[in-house]
């Protein structure tokens, strides 16, 4: 029997289930602008079960990915699921023709998408829901109670084990916390947007995982002059030292970064362990410093 890897970054337990801080984020399997299948519907296959192979136990998903092509994807590469694996989904949001976005966040809405996730996932409860509010600009000043007891509701039915909130400001996360323990927040953060310092580290607090979407940049991946020169000087990629800062920004911090290409993938895991000097983290710190625009008022 052999035993799987650890990648970089050892566990943290979200609520009562241990994950590996190294996950996968799988939306950019789907096709351009995240609608329709893969152009290599077997490279796609072969990049999640490479991820699985590696060790890692946490990977992200949605049914609105596609819609429904990532979730179909990670059934037929990795069902039936290790007793290891959470596959952490969302909820918020469908997909019209057009593959805008628009939001779906009525009690009937939140159910259909929850459905939805288990059918297409085959499972009888999703592991965690990450409620998504906002829109493709960020988060919103809005209240979050109407739609996060709707999860709740389906969380006591058993349909799903833990909850998370999504593309949140730290008073949505407060509001939610009021009402339900949360086990992670999922935001747009990264070596270049560090607009939620201050969230992470009081969550870090409070045991409750950050996890950062677009850890790598998204759909414009990081470029930076500082980035390439730590990492030429480390003799790493970029992309494997912004995981490596993220890592090692807080134990709290999980990373969900996606590929299309198992080369990238496995570049990504050997290059993310590199551990990084007060030197090297001054410098890297310098990015976020000069990129970050001031927060836009609520
Ligand atoms: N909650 C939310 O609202 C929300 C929003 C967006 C995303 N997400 C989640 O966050 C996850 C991560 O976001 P993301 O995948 O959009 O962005 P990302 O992880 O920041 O970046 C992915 C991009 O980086 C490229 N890349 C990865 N490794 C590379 C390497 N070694 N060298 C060069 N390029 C590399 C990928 O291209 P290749 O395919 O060519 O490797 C892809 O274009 C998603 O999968 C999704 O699960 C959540």
């Amino acid at each position: 029997m052999t035993t799987s890897p650890t990648p970089p970054g050892g566990t943290w337990a979200l609520g009562d289930t241990a994950v590996t801080r190294f996950g996968y984020g799988a939306m950019q399997l789907a096709g351009p602008g995240v609608m329709g299948p893969p152009a290599d519907h077997d490279g796609a296959l072969a990049v999640l079960r490479a991820a699985i192979e590696a060790g890692i136990t946490h990977v992200d998903t949605s049914d609105a990915y596609g819609p429904g092509v990532t979730n179909d994807l990670i059934r037929e590469a990795l069902h039936p699921y290790g007793p290891d694996l959470l596959v952490a989904t969302k909820v918020g949001a469908h997909r019209d023709a057009a593959g805008g976005w628009p939001t779906a966040r009525r009690p009937e809405d939140l159910r259909r998408q929850v459905e939805a996730n288990l059918e297409r996932l085959g499972v009888d409860a999703l592991g965690l829901v990450n409620l998504r509010m906002g829109d493709a600009a960020g988060p919103r000043d809005e209240t979050l109670a109407e739609p996060f007891e709707a999860l709740v509701g389906l969380q006591r039915e058993g349909l799903v084990r833990h909850l998370g909130v999504s593309n949140v400001t730290s008073a949505q996360v407060d509001e939610a916390r009021r009402i339900a323990p949360i086990v992670c927040v999922q935001n747009l953060y990264n070596l270049a947007h560090r607009h939620d310092d201050a969230l992470v580290d009081a969550l870090a607090r409070d045991g409750i995982a950050y996890v950062p979407f677009f850890p790598l940049g998204g759909f414009s991946p990081l470029q930076s002059a500082t980035l390439t020169r730590v990492a030429a000087r480390l003799g790493r990629t970029p992309m494997a030292v912004a995981l490596a800062w993220l890592l090692q920004r807080s134990p709290n911090v999980l990373l969900i970064p996606g590929t299309s290409s198992v080369a990238h993938l496995q570049e990504n895991l050997a290059g993310a362990s590199v551990p990084l000097a007060p030197a090297d983290l001054a410098e890297l710190d310098g990015i976020g410093a000069a990129a970050t625009p001031p927060a836009p008022s609520a």
